[in-house]
């Protein structure tokens, strides 16, 4: 099937290449001609792992190509889809600029039928305001239909690759027969080991999506405040975690405590889903105690510094591990380091960080406010404690003695539960971890 994908950020290039891999034609297209020609050149812009491979490999086979045209993308496209941003706007709300500026240009070129799939996250009713865009602006005395599909994508980064070859479910949402047969036949090949495509209308289908997030987002801050409370009651998150968890209900996965979410998704759709609610009068209690909590979890570290170090960190050095929001990303939106970061730096201590790849991202935000190191136990030279708050797999076993013989101190403040309790008491060192014993 020929296929164009508007906007090449993280959805859009995953999506297109991923689409290409199964023998589709995609045609990517961007505005930024910087970033097309990088990636005609073969360069992928995002750190994702095995994007790669599928990238070059469709590249050369000629299934994936860009350009800044749209009109040369969509001419031959059955299937249009719109990855584009949606910022938060000022008042909280997703920013739809983008989507129905795209909307508006396609709108005006398309001679024949087309199915225009809107991948980007977008708050209920979006599929309508896109419709009326193109009810605006088609020319159908030249043979321009289009019918508008919802089609959130549940990406997460890191896996991005595999989640899209072997998604849990494709949620598609339309009311036509006629596009809900295009996408039933274009993602046939994704889910042939029987994980659904679940049909439905647009507006449950765009909720859906934000729903999801939010329960995921509202599942960790919930298992956060238990980390928190075991602490004060000298319980063990983790015991705690198992014993629910194997609960089918409730279910193992994503009940991990730590430092906050972060991310380009969960804190941006969870204040969206707030914000659209409180549109329709609807207070959603639980979202905004979501919020507060995680704002709070994301400097719950540097509060243990306070306790350990007396309110006084000022000259204190700490080497932190882990920039990045979550392993295998180079990606730091909402990344809880920074917020540790600007909270230990207005407090006056020294701060030498290492991550495996978010650093340029850094550098780029932060400058010298902070130094950097390309090696993960330089950054421990001198230091008074090491601060662990991404869990990248490099740091799940690193050599403790090294760590002691480098550190002025043996102690590790540790945001991610990366290590067993009785080896750190058998190592000599002071070990602070969340919602688990000292
Ligand atoms: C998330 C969703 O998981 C995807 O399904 C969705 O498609 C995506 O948002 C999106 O809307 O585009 P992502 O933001 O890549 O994916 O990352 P996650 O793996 O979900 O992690 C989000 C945050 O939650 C991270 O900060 C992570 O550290 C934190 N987290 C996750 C925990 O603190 N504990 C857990 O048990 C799991």
């Amino acid at each position: 099937m020929k296929i164009a994908v508007v906007g090449t950020g993280y959805v859009g290039l995953v999506t297109g290449t991923c689409l290409a891999e199964t023998g589709n034609n995609v045609i990517c297209v961007d505005i930024n001609e910087q970033k097309v020609q990088k990636m005609r050149a073969g360069e992928v812009p995002i750190y994702e792992p095995g994007l790669d491979i599928l990238f070059h490999r469709n590249i050369e086979q000629g299934r994936l190509s860009f350009t800044t045209n749209l009109a040369e993308a969509i001419e031959d496209a059955k299937i249009i889809f719109l990855a584009l941003p949606t910022p938060p706007g000022g008042d909280g709300s997703a920013d739809l600029s983008y989507v129905l500026g795209a909307a508006k240009d396609i709108a005006r070129l398309v001679r024949n039928y087309k199915v225009i799939v809107t991948k980007s996250t977008v708050p209920v009713g979006t599929a309508d305001k896109v419709r009326a865009v193109f009810d605006e602006h088609l020319d159908i005395n030249k043979g321009g239909e289009v019918d508008v599909v919802s089609n959130p994508e549940f990406l997460r980064e890191g896996v991005a690759v595999e989640d899209f070859m072997k998604p849990d479910r494709v949620v598609v949402g339309t009311s036509s027969d006629k596009a809900r047969k295009l996408m039933e036949e274009l993602y046939g090949p994704y889910v042939r080991s029987g994980n659904p495509i679940i049909f439905m209308d647009e507006r449950s289908s765009e909720l859906t999506k934000y729903a999801a997030n939010s329960f995921l987002a509202t599942k960790i801050t919930f298992m956060n405040e238990i980390a928190n409370l075991c602490e004060l009651v000298g319980a063990d998150v983790d015991m705690v975690r198992r014993g629910i968890g194997a609960d089918a209900r409730i279910g193992k996965r994503f009940l991990f405590p730590g430092v906050g979410y972060g991310g380009s998704c969960f804190p941006k759709d969870v204040q969206a889903l707030e914000k659209s609610a409180s549109e329709y009068q609807y207070d959603f209690k639980i979202l905004q105690s979501v919020m507060e909590v995680n704002e709070k979890q994301k400097v719950v570290i540097v509060e243990k510094l306070r306790k350990y170090y007396n309110d006084d960190l000022k000259g204190k050095k700490f080497a932190l591990w882990g920039l990045a929001f979550k392993p295998e990303t180079d990606d730091i939106r909402e990344a809880p380091s920074l917020y540790i970061i600007d909270a230990l730096v207005e407090a006056g201590a020294q701060i030498v960080a290492y991550d495996p790849e978010a650093i340029e991202n850094v550098k780029k935000l932060k400058g010298d406010v902070i130094d950097y190191s390309s090696d993960p136990y330089e950054a421990l030279n001198g230091a008074d404690a090491l601060i662990i708050v991404t869990e990248w797999p490099l740091f799940r076993t690193p050599d403790f003695d090294r760590i002691g013989s480098l550190l002025k101190a043996r102690v590790i403040f540790d945001g991610r539960n990366l290590y067993d309790l009785q080896k750190m008491i058998d190592c000599g060192f002071y070990y602070n971890s969340i919602g688990r014993k000292i």
